[in-house]
């Protein structure tokens, strides 16, 4: 049974379609924590941390990495691709005893990544624009329950025999879409390597955040992507294929939802998207290009620019909902700094009509603004104080839209840049 006095874990999600800042938040708040957990996604992720003038891109390593005392966990929800954790968790000393992988958690393997490009070529004017790293072809070897597990690595004879019988089934598929199979030899060379540098890291991750929660250690989820990239909730089928959104985090690290506490979203000031699908707030005008410059909107993960646009309050009210948000961090305040003209989409027009929820599909949905006046600098403000008055009424404006308070408020993208609210 679960003891009552269980600790809760703070829980951070992204709120729009990925990018949001969520590495910056983590690495903040992971300073003062001892586990950080990831739930969902693989490599598709691209978490920046910035200190001490050093920049960090992490994909599938936790973002507590940065913090000595942090134990961080790859949870059973994450797909995982052993070559990309080796390569990532390289650039980092003494991690023996800080990471652990969920045996649980299915392995992502490079003909995953083949399938996933090739599907996405042949799709054509159709393609979702996904990152090309195989996510959606290994949550679909999952769900069709063909795929396999990172415990399984402790076992590389037995793993390859396992894919090759795999492989007899689907080469067919394979071969139409002229992705190549590896031979059962290299395979195993690889599999032999990935259980050799792996290894010590597979575990049983369930027990051990059950084991921190009822030791009252401080626990913080962290989610990848955004909300509205959610495979139920986000715009179909343009998103991920996991769940991104808070519920996430209990299936894809195996905790109760009595043990999620504070929600804290992670939203930035405008809106980004990378990849195609609807964005009713894009800019395609000069002013989406300023975003993308001063933003620096290129991808971390595909090095694709980012689609810029407006901030969403109807999607922000939404995605507060369904994530149970009690607090808002609002992100790259400062890239809206020199604007003289700010806008926010407050509503939706659909058939001449206009409506304030999220409907079935965001296609051919047009926004409908409410501008604010611009100011000229945030940059590297640490108190609210600070900020310019333009700059605090756009922030309480969109607190009383979104539904949440906006306790936390970054102004650059290094770690002591961030205002926290009372
Ligand atoms: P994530 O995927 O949600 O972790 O976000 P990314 O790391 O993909 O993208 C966010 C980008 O914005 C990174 O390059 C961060 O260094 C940067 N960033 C984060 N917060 C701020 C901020 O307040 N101001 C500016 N200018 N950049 C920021
Ligand atoms: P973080 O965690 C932004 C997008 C891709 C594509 C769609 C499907 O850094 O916020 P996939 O490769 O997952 O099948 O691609 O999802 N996408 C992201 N966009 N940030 C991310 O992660 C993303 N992860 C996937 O661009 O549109
Ligand atoms: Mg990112």
């Amino acid at each position: 049974m679960q003891n009552s006095d269980t600790n809760r874990a703070s829980l951070i999600v992204g709120l729009q379609w990925g990018d949001e800042g969520k590495g910056k938040i983590v690495d903040h708040l992971a300073q003062e924590v001892d586990f950080v957990c990831r739930f969902a996604g693989g490599h598709n992720a691209g978490h920046t941390i910035v200190t001490e003038g050093k920049k960090y891109a992490l994909h599938l390593v936790p973002s507590g990495i940065l913090n000595p005392n942090a134990v961080n966990i790859v949870g059973n929800g994450v797909v995982l691709s052993p070559k990309d954790f080796i390569k990532e968790l390289e650039q980092f000393d003494n991690i023996e005893g800080r990471v652990y992988i969920s045996d649980k958690a299915h392995l992502l393997l490079p003909y995953h990544a083949l399938i996933d490009q090739a599907r996405e070529k042949l799709k054509g004017d159709k393609a979702i624009g996904t990152t090309g790293k195989g996510i959606g072809p290994a949550y679909g070897d999952k769900i069709t329950r063909v795929g396999h597990r990172v415990g399984e690595l402790l076992d590389p004879e037995k793993l390859t025999q396992d894919i090759m019988n795999y492989f007899n089934i689907y080469r067919p598929i394979f071969d139409a879409m002229g992705v190549e199979t590896p031979n059962d030899r290299d395979l195993l060379a690889d599999l032999i390597e990935y259980k050799e540098k792996l290894g010590l890291y597979i575990t049983d991750t369930t027990l051990m955040v059950w084991d921190a929660l009822d030791n009252n250690k401080n626990v913080l989820l962290e989610g990848a992507q955004g909300t509205m990239l959610d495979i139920d909730h986000g715009t179909y089928p343009y998103v991920t294929s996991s769940t991104t959104i808070s519920a996430g985090a209990c299936s894809g690290l195996g905790i109760s939802p009595h043990t999620i506490g504070e929600v804290i979203g992670i939203a930035k000031a405008y809106c980004t998207r990378v990849g195609n699908g609807p964005f009713p707030s894009e800019d395609l005008g000069k002013d989406g290009e300023y975003l993308r410059e001063k933003g620096s909107e290129f991808g971390t993960t595909t090095g694709r620019p980012r689609r810029c646009g407006w901030f969403d309050a109807v999607a922000m009210k939404h995605a507060v909902r369904l994530n149970g948000v009690s607090n808002i961090a609002l992100m790259k305040l400062d890239v809206l700094d020199g604007l003289d003209s700010i806008k926010v989409c407050v509503a939706y027009e659909i058939d001449g009509k206009e409506i304030d929820y999220v409907p079935y599909t965001l296609d051919g949905v047009k926004p409908v603004y409410k501008e604010f006046k611009g100011w000229a600098k945030s940059e590297g403000a640490r108190e609210f104080s600070k900020l310019p008055k333009e700059a605090q009424d756009y922030i309480l404006e969109l607190e009383k839209m979104c539904g949440a308070k906006i306790g936390i408020i970054s102004t650059s993208p290094d770690r002591d840049d961030t205002i926290i609210r009372d």
